[in-house]
């Protein structure tokens, strides 16, 4: 009980978009979507995506429901969210905003570039 109620009084100031965020990488959505929700491989970007999507398929997802094969992987993820963590899920990846600047693959465009 502890746990959960330190949980909620460090999240009551923070925006949905934060609350959305930290949602984002406890739950592991980074893990397949991608630090910044660019999307890898067979998984979907979900960055700037409409909210209204984001969170229709979360909650399809919840009750089982998939329109794809591979999608059943999601359901596992989205069946412990509440109707308040989608909210926020969807809120922070329809809002999302690259805070480093850098663009998702300044990495590669520099790696092996040594100036020379
Ligand atoms: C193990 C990998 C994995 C993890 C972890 C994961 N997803 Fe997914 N996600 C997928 C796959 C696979 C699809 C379906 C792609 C398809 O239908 O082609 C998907 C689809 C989605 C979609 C629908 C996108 C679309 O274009 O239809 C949303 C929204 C989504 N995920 C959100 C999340 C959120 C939020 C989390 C964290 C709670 C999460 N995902 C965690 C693999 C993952």
């Amino acid at each position: 009980m502890a746990p959960l109620f330190l949980a909620l009084c460090l999240q009551g100031d923070a925006t949905l978009y934060e609350q959305g965020r930290a949602l984002y990488f406890e739950k592991g959505c980074n893990g397949c979507h991608g630090l910044k929700a660019e999307g890898m491989t067979s998984y979907p970007t979900l960055a700037n995506r409409a909210k209204g999507f984001l969170a229709h398929r979360l909650e399809q997802y919840r009750s089982g429901v998939t329109e794809t094969q591979i999608a059943q992987i999601m359901i596992p993820f989205a069946q412990p969210l509440s109707d308040a963590q989608i909210d926020a899920l969807s809120t922070y990846l329809h809002e999302f905003v690259d805070e480093t600047g850098e663009g998702v693959s300044a990495k590669f465009q520099t790696w092996g570039d040594g100036g020379s």
